[in-house]
């Protein structure tokens, strides 16, 4: 509270500006659920397709609605060859400012684009949930002088994106395990890019402008850029036995560590565990198992700041399991972008089902009333 009475909620900290029906979130006991369903079961039981479904429908499909859907993603994954000049023409860039811009291209391709009817964006929600993947293969392969690998409708979402992006089919075990960190990255409420998605889609302009802000918010370390930084740790630490001194050195010079912390889990978050688990097995089976002993051994040290509520987030394990399937540093962010982007066109569902301007106000801290001085007269 100000001397003038305002109370201010810095980052809009506990602020709450609207209801929704998607995604619930209890941070104290580390509870998430998809349209009412636990984030533990979708990712033990379902698959990112039907998640997606889940998301944009509101209820999970039958068989031939999945089936339908799942057709309806594979037609659409091919871009617009302007597109890919597009990305040739920015290909130096980070992978993530190369999505945000194809991403922006697409619109001028999209019969759809200024068409905000719900139907119209769950329809958009699904081709550019089906394009992105192409895009941060594409890029990959364009920057390394080489030829996109056209989509194959044959594989399923997650192990299409793998062999886009490596030129080699996946195994069924790595699909899978990139299958469930699409889940877990889905939907998240009004985080960051979701609520700056809204603010766009509440002065009524359209998906692919909503979704090219989600990107451009999500691109910061405080939200996805976490996984890629804690890869950057992880191989900063180097051994397990490092751990300890490597966080408390950055600890007593004021530093955070990455992948730790969450504005709203205060408990253990929720999708960690599950990339956890894959953390250690895939490293076990690649003959690499310090990454994951080295995070370990960094989460070990962290454990004084569990009783301050500072818990492993979503980020600290995913980075590990990127690098154990062969997927450069930089292609970290763009994971979590490919996995959020049904997220994305959630909420801007929400918003515009039932829009109001997203306008908040700040208190003026200036001057008031500065007599205009003509440049001329201005003194150096
Ligand atoms: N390491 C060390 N200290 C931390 C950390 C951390 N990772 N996170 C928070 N703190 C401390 C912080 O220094 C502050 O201490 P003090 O009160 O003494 O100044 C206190 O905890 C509160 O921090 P805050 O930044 O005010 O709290 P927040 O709710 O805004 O923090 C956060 C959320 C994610 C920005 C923060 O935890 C952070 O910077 N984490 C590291 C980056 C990261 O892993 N980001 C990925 C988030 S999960 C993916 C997603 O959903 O976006």
């Amino acid at each position: 509270m100000t001397n003038s009475g305002i109370e201010i909620h810095k980052g809009l900290n506990g602020v709450y500006f609207d209801r929704s029906d998607s995604c619930f979130i209890d941070g104290g006991i580390g509870k998430l659920l998809y349209r009412g369903y636990d984030i533990h079961d979708l990712a033990e039981k379902s698959t990112f397709e039907e998640v997606v479904y889940l998301l944009l429908y509101g209820k999970l499909p039958t068989i031939p609605e999945l089936s339908a859907f799942d057709n309806d993603l594979r037609s659409n994954r091919e871009l617009p060859s302007g597109v890919l000049d597009v990305i040739e023409a920015v290909k130096n860039a980070h992978p993530m400012d190369v999505l945000r811009t194809a991403v922006s291209a697409l619109s001028a391709f999209d019969e759809d684009v200024d068409d905000n009817s719900t139907e119209a964006i769950i329809r958009k929600g699904i081709r550019l949930t089906a394009q992105a993947p192409t895009i941060v293969a594409s890029h990959h392969r364009i920057r390394n002088g080489k030829s996109p690998v056209k989509p194959n409708s044959r594989l399923n979402h997650a192990g299409n994106f793998l062999n886009m992006l490596l030129d080699k089919e996946p195994t069924a075990e790595e699909s899978r395990i990139l299958d469930v960190d699409f889940i877990l990255h889905a939907e998240h409420g009004s985080n960051a890019s979701a609520f700056a998605a809204r603010v766009t889609a509440s002065t009524v302009s359209d998906l692919h402008s909503a979704v090219v802000t989600g990107i451009g918010t999500l691109k910061g370390p405080l939200h996805g850029g976490a996984a890629e930084a804690v890869q950057k740790m992880a191989e900063a630490v180097g051994t397990p036995e490092n751990a300890a001194a490597y966080v408390k050195n950055i600890l007593d010079n004021k530093g955070r560590i990455m992948g730790f912390g969450h504005r709203v889990y205060k408990a253990e978050d929720p999708r960690a565990r599950h990339l956890a688990e894959r953390s250690e097995s895939l490293g076990a089976e690649r003959g690499e198992p310090h990454w994951f002993q080295i995070l370990t051994g960094i989460q070990e040290a962290m454990k004084p700041y569990q009783s301050r509520g500072i818990y492993v987030n979503v980020d600290f394990f995913a980075g590990s399991i990127y690098y154990l399937l062969g997927i450069p540093e930089d292609i970290f962010v763009p994971i979590f972008a490919l996995g959020r982007v049904p997220g994305w066109a959630l909420n801007v569902i929400e918003q515009s089902s039932n829009n109001m301007l997203i306008r908040p106000l700040t208190e003026y801290t200036g001057p008031f009333d500065v007599e205009y001085v003509p440049i001329e007269d201005r003194e150096s």
